[in-house]
């Protein structure tokens, strides 16, 4: 293995990017997702612990959020009493006041999730020292964080105290979330526990310090503190660890008892074992997750990371928690799950780790009520999900924005109007289906939410003279609200009422019963069904006969055309450079609309004539002002055969959070995006289908690709697919 194709490193210290690296470097085990701030602290940075499942709707706040967790990371050092720190600037180098910062290397290893950083350290003394920190978050045991710090005597033989603390008094960017906070200092072990203000959460933290020197305990209100004190000979090394568990009263009725427990069993197991079983798990993830491209580094390496990202947001034992917009990497969004994660995220699980796909759709099932709630607050029958979704399932999309630099806010509507979200879920569960051909899953529950969505939907359509249409709707493309007629809307509701009606076929000669206590609850009676087929046969798409092309929505021709194109080159989207008003009377276009529309149904959409026209119509009114938008892009130009574009849409996917283009790597990694590069590849490049109940690749790869490895379960069956151009192997050829 290639190690060097399996990391990202920071050389020389960066420090005004420290936020960036907070994020990209993150670490996670899909039970929780930590930033990776340093452990002895730097002026403005944001360490986040962030926990699935754990949100709090704080006092002044409009909507709850994923809470931070206390901080489990503090560790440091005293050479010879001169604290230990970044700082790179001494005048005198042999004899530097308050110690200097001689070397610097921080890497992350994607293959074992570690988190490594070496550091030559001058302290005031003239003792140097090598400083390397070890961090990762168990994927074995996803309640263990370890850490290692290793001290080399360079130069000289220093004394080294060694500090370690957990910091209770964390927010989420100011925003207190915990009440009731207690620590304990005692022996060789420090804890933390309290309560959420709002909801009902409760956590317990339990840290350790392993030295071969005594260790002492010092209590404290909010950071109670271990140290050490071991005095180095000449060349000589000490390796102190420190261990920590983390347990919430989601997984356990008594948090810090379990913390306290597993801190014990942790102790007694050690970190080099500890760190084996970790990399066991990993190296099995990466053996059915990683897609190996010859030929191209710089896809390789990004096909990596953000493979890795979605792994270590994906919850493996859990399957009452999904994945925010920005994973667990950052406080965007304030880990609210959109559509997103069943779209974007899903899929690449659902093909190479369906286990976690079930986990991430029983999320959705288990949250039926309060699509429900939502549909009936409306006026809606059947199941309408929420824009933004939290641990309740009620609509959490905040109904305003941050004040704007003139002090107001403007209203959002995608929580009232973005109703795609329901079928988007609807969509990646017949996908999880056929993928896998899990049907006790589909039969005990898929099918319930993809009937009761599409009940909402006979509800929710408006019967206008001799068409039905939809009117105030948001599709994809964000810049555009309160719209009538979106043809991604409206054409993923017709699909959506026939797979529907297809499903209750299937039901009924498969599942007989449960198609009886379906068609009872959800009162599918056989006029719910023929509207659904009156709905289908008479639904408005809106389409442009004379250039043979769909139209975004009504009046979509009617506005101001702008050549995004001429906007280039450019720092961030167009949108802001036009202003809100002028732009929303634009055909400027945020993200893939009709474009995403031709990713998802392919050629259902229309003839390659028409494919060919919506994709020159639309593309260059593409702002990409959404991470969501070039993955998506960049699969679609595959399929059409239009390479340059295709390449040149895929770099920038590939680029959004490996070169921060679009400036806000700080807030998290964008999650939809990260597994949008892995569709981009396998349904794009590769064309990866199912065709007549076997797997069909159709390769269009970028001509310096030499070939395309990749993994995925299909009806539960391992198969290893390579392609090649210029037409690829017969699938599974190369082994299973
Ligand atoms: C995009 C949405 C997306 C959301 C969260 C928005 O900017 O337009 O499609 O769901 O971000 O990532």
């Amino acid at each position: 293995m290639q190690k060097r194709l399996w990391s990202i490193s920071e050389y020389p210290f960066q420090p005004e990017r420290h936020l960036y690296y907070e994020t990209i470097f993150a670490l996670g085990n899909g039970y929780l997702g930590s930033r990776a701030n340093f452990e002895e602290g730097l002026e403005g940075q944001t360490p986040a612990t962030l926990v699935h499942g754990v949100y709090n709707h704080a006092p002044g706040m409009l909507v709850p959020e994923l809470v931070n967790f206390p901080n489990w990371t503090g560790l440091t050092l005293t050479v010879d009493g001169t604290p230990f720190h970044l700082r790179t600037k001494a005048l005198d180098l042999l004899k530097p006041t308050g110690g200097v910062l001689l070397g610097y290397k921080r890497t992350l290893h994607m293959d074992v999730a570690l988190l490594r950083r070496e550091a030559l350290f001058r302290a005031e003394s003239g003792g140097t020292v090598k400083v390397i920190f070890e961090r990762f978050v168990s994927l074995a045991d996803v309640h263990v964080m370890a850490q290692r710090l290793k001290v080399i005597a360079i130069d000289g033989a220093p004394r080294v105290e060694i500090l370690a603390w957990i910091d209770a008094e964390v927010t989420n960017n100011g925003v207190s979330h915990w009440t009731n906070l207690q620590t304990t200092a005692e022996a060789d072990q420090i804890t933390v526990s309290g309560k959420t203000g709002q909801s009902p959460y409760r956590m317990g933290i339990a840290s350790r310090l392993i030295s071969p020197q005594a260790v002492n305990a010092a209590s404290h209100a909010t950071q109670p503190r271990l140290t050490s004190v071991i005095q180095l000979d000449k060349d000589g090394t000490v390796t102190i660890d420190k261990l920590t568990a983390i347990y919430t009263s989601r997984d356990s009725d008594d948090p810090l008892g379990s913390a306290q427990a597993k801190i014990q069993e942790a102790t007694a197991i050690g970190y080099d074992k500890l760190y084996q079983a970790h990399t066991a798990a990993w190296a099995d993830h990466w053996r059915d997750s990683d897609v190996i491209i010859e030929g191209d580094e710089q896809a390789q390496i990004a096909l990596r990371f953000t493979m890795y990202h979605v792994l270590i947001a994906a919850p493996q034992h859990d399957d009452d928690v999904s994945i925010g917009a920005k994973t667990l990497s950052g406080f965007g969004y304030k880990g609210h799950v959109f559509w997103d994660t069943e779209l974007f995220i899903l899929p690449p699980l659902t093909l190479t780790q369906p286990e976690i796909a079930r986990n991430l759709l029983m999320y959705r099932y288990k949250r039926l009520p309060g699509a429900r709630h939502k549909a009936q607050a409306n006026g809606y029958e059947g199941a309408m999900y929420p824009w933004e979704s939290t641990d309740t399932g009620e609509e959490t999309t905040p109904q305003w924005s941050d004040p704007q630099p003139d002090g107001t806010r403007i209203r959002i509507w995608t929580g009232d109007n973005e109703q795609h979200i329901s079928t988007d879920i609807a969509y990646a569960i017949m996908q999880y289906w056929h993928w896998t051909g899990d049907t006790e899953f589909m039969i005990r529950y898929g099918a319930e939410i993809v009937l009761d969505t599409a009940v909402f939907w006979g509800s929710r359509v408006e019967l206008k003279g001799d068409r039905y249409e939809l009117t105030m709707q948001i599709g994809p493309d964000e810049y555009h609200e309160n719209i009538n007629n979106s043809v991604f809307v409206n054409r993923m509701t017709v699909w959506h009422l026939e797979q529907a009606l297809q499903l209750i076929d299937w039901l009924q000669q498969h599942a007989p019963d449960q198609a009886r206590t379906l068609t009872e609850q959800l009162g599918l009676t056989p006029a719910r069904l023929d509207h659904w087929r009156d709905v289908i046969a008479r639904m408005y798409l809106p389409f442009d006969a004379e250039q043979q092309r769909h139209i975004q929505f009504d009046g979509f021709f009617e506005m101001e055309y702008i050549p995004v194109p001429h906007y280039e080159p450019r720092v961030g989207g167009v949108w802001p450079m036009l202003g809100h008003h002028r732009a929303l009377q634009s055909q400027v276009i945020k993200q893939a609309d009709v474009v995403m529309l031709m990713a998802l149904l392919g050629d259902q959409v229309g003839s390659r004539e028409v494919m060919l026209n919506n994709w020159h119509t639309y593309y260059p009114r593409t702002d990409h002002g959404s991470s969501l938008s070039p993955a998506i892009h960049a699969w679609v130009a595959a399929r059409l055969g239009l390479m340059d574009d295709a390449e040149y849409m895929f770099e920038h996917a590939a680029m959004i959070d490996l070169q921060d283009n679009k400036g806000n790597v700080r807030d998290g990694i964008h999650g939809a995006a990260s597994g949008g590069l892995w569709q981009a590849v396998v349904f794009g490049f590769c064309g990866l289908t199912i065709d007549h109940g076997d797997l069909k690749t159709d390769p269009k790869l970028p001509d310096h690709w030499k070939s395309v490895t990749f993994t995925v379960y299909y009806q539960g069956q391992r198969r290893q697919i390579t392609v090649r151009h210029p037409v690829g192997n017969p699938v599974g050829a190369t082994g299973s």
